[in-house]
């Protein structure tokens, strides 16, 4: 089968950082579905696991972990899906990932794909929504007309995160957006107010009406927001962040308020195979019937063909600036 992949870790203006490769088709076992991808989104992990350094990897590995396709096999405990079925998926950080024209996914974690979306704008969905509904329910445990402030609402996370906050939690968002476009972007997804991130936050949370916020979720730069978050969080508020931070983190600032601090970090239930991991796959057929109702829209926005190494090194150096607005999805090999 064809697949993307890398053995040594390159920037990715080296033409070899990611390669057109030919591997064995795998064969799915227990509650494994094979699936035939039709379409892959690219996530700032791919960027982070491709991250240039000194290890050789003795066979192609394969990247990426955001798939729409068709199930073309099932494995013998197979019980969620059959041959034919449409799903999308993120997947498990520590097996191959969707970059390859077949792959193998525990049922638990995959989901029905909506029926009302091409592949490629299912494809956008997974990893985020994943990561967006556990921050949100698992994490935050939101409840109804609280505030929420969004740091980084025009990414793939945040794009998500807006619409389930409005319009499935509800939620009063404040997202944050630095430029014209993604300020414009926001705002279409739902969020109540826009503040930028590279300003003060609790100042401009004040100009905006609030002195605190319920709940902060960062999705971005945890190092940089984290003592704003602290401010402006409410007394018993909550603080979940998504971004490893690279200098320790002083939760000491929340004694006084009583407040929260909870990562989310959504191949947590894959990883450590919890006895809940099914969650993710029924989450993802909750988002599913979202979409179908015409709740949330695919956060897509830009689109590559075919499904090669030049296309996915361009879908990172892209994801590389920081500025991504919304998904870039790949599709057909
Ligand atoms: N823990 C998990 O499970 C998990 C899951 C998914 C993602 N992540 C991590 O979460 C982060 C975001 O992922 P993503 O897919 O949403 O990324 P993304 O799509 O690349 O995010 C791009 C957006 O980030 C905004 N941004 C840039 N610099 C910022 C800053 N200093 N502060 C706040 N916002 C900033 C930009 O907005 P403007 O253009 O308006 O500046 C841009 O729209 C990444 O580090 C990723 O690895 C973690």
């Amino acid at each position: 089968m064809k697949a993307i992949a890398l053995t040594r870790y390159l920037p990715i203006d080296n033409p070899e950082s990611l390669l057109d490769v030919q591997l064995d088709q795998p064969v799915p076992q227990g509650r494994d579905l094979l699936v035939a991808i039709k379409a892959i989104a690219v996530n700032p992990v791919d960027v982070k696991v491709r991250a240039p350094k000194d290890t050789v990897e003795k066979a192609p590995r394969v990247l990426g972990w955001d798939a729409a396709g068709v199930v073309q096999a099932v494995g013998p405990e197979v019980s969620r899906f059959k041959v034919g079925d449409r799903v999308f998926y993120a997947g498990d950080i520590t097996r191959p990932g969707s970059n390859s024209e077949f792959q193998l996914v525990d049922e638990r974690i995959a989901g029905n794909m909506p029926q009302t979306l091409s592949f490629e704008q299912a494809a956008a969905l997974p990893l985020t929504a994943i990561t967006a509904w556990e921050a949100l329910f698992d994490r935050l445990k939101v409840a109804p007309g609280k505030s929420l402030l969004i740091i980084g609402g025009a990414g793939g996370v945040g794009s998500i995160a807006i619409q389930l906050a409005v319009k499935v939690a509800g939620l009063n968002v404040i997202a944050t957006a630095s430029r014209p476009e993604s300020e414009q972007w926001v705002r279409e997804l739902g969020a109540q107010h826009v503040i930028n991130h590279f300003g003060d936050l609790p100042a401009q949370l004040k100009e905006q009406g609030f002195d605190s916020v319920d709940y902060v979720l960062i999705l971005n730069d945890t190092d940089r927001h984290f003592p704003a978050a602290a401010a402006a969080v409410a007394p018993q508020g909550m603080i979940c962040t998504i971004v490893e931070n690279a200098a320790p983190l002083d939760v000491s600032l929340l004694k006084a308020k009583s407040a929260g601090f909870i990562w989310e970090f959504m191949f947590t239930r894959s990883m450590f195979q919890t006895a809940d991991m099914q969650e993710q796959g029924k989450l993802l057929d909750q988002v599913a019937r979202l979409i179908d109702q015409k709740t949330l829209v695919t956060t897509l926005s830009q689109v590559l063909s075919p499904i090669n190494a030049a296309n996915l090194r361009q879908a990172h150096a892209t994801l590389e600036t920081g500025r991504v607005i919304g998904k870039i999805v790949l599709k057909d090999f």
